[in-house]
Order: C-alpha cells, then sequence, then structure tokens
C-alpha cells in the first residue's frame, strides 16, 4: 500500500475527462487499495483517480465517517437518474482550504462496476448522493468551483491565490 500524491488546482489533470476502465486486474485493484489508503489519510470522504494524476474512471467513496465506515469502490460509475435539489457544502482534496455551497440533486440512482467487473446499481441520498455526483464529475474533468457562479468563481479565484500563497510561506 502506498500513499499517493494529490494534485491540486489548477493542476490540468483536474479538468481532463478520465477513460473508461476495461482491465479488472491486480493493477486496478491495487490503485483501488492506494486511494482508500490516500482517502483515509487525508483525510477526505472521497477521491477520484484524477485526483491523483490518473485518468481512469474510478472513485472511492466513504461518507459513513470513523463510526460507521462504509467504503464504495465504483468502476467506470453513472448517474442513471436524479431528483430534488441539494446546497450542500463541499470541499475537495485537490482544492486545499475552500469550501462552497453546490447546487446538487438530492437523490441520485447510480450505476457502477465493482472491482471484479460485476454491475452494482445504488441509490443515494443526502451526502452520499452529493459525493457521489462530486467524485462523478472528477472524472469528467469538473470540480465543484466550476459549478459555481461567475461572480463566486472569480471571488475563488481571488482567495484561492492567498491560500497558494500562504501555504507556500509555511514551505
Ligand atoms: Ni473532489
Amino acid at each position: 500500500m502506498a500513499l499517493l500524491r494529490m494534485r491540486h488546482y489548477p493542476d490540468p489533470v483536474l479538468s481532463s475527462v478520465a477513460e473508461a476502465v476495461t482491465e479488472f486486474d491486480d493493477t486496478l485493484r491495487t490503485l483501488a487499495t492506494d486511494m482508500v489508503e490516500t482517502m483515509y489519510a487525508a483525510p477526505g470522504v472521497g477521491l477520484a483517480a484524477p485526483q491523483i494524476g490518473v485518468l481512469k474512471r474510478l472513485v472511492v467513496i466513504d461518507c459513513g465517517g470513523e463510526e460507521e465506515p462504509e467504503l464504495i469502490e465504483a468502476v467506470n460509475p453513472e448517474i442513471l437518474e436524479r431528483d430534488g435539489e441539494s446546497y450542500e457544502e463541499e470541499g475537495c482534496l485537490s482544492v486545499p482550504g475552500y469550501y462552497a455551497q453546490v447546487k446538487r440533486s438530492a437523490w441520485v440512482r447510480v450505476r457502477y462496476q465493482n472491482l471484479h467487473g460485476e454491475m452494482v446499481e445504488q441509490e443515494a441520498e443526502g451526502l452520499l448522493a452529493v459525493c457521489f455526483q462530486h467524485e462523478i464529475d472528477h472524472l469528467e474533468g469538473k470540480l465543484f468551483v466550476d459549478r459555481l457562479s461567475s461572480l463566486k468563481k472569480s471571488l475563488f479565484r481571488k482567495k484561492y491565490k492567498k491560500i497558494m500563497e500562504q501555504q507556500q510561506e509555511q514551505l
């Protein structure tokens, strides 16, 4: 197992579209294991492969918390159906130090393959629904800040620049 290096905005890999996974082999399972370890170490509730520089359609999610961990390893995930609206505050391991409310669907039905290639269908609401949408966005090269209004986006760019400068000073 290994911790993987997190890519941060504006790394171009984060705005690239990821490729479908076709080989369900040990390489895929090792990548998933390393991503899970990296997500828990951060700590975060979700991680998509592009965030560690791999343009494959693989995401790991655990919105259960320490009390009731509920790990999901989803290959080639897609949203089949959605309903309602939600405005949860979101953050992202690739956009450190910045949080904003994002308009999402409140309920989703998703389909994905597990690490052995078997098809899974699942319904999700609340935080898990938001997580699925956030992580699947990553596979399309989309970050949560891309979903902000243009005014909020320009505020984000200014604030993020400051956050990055402060981090540089700390190094
Ligand atoms: Ni993210």
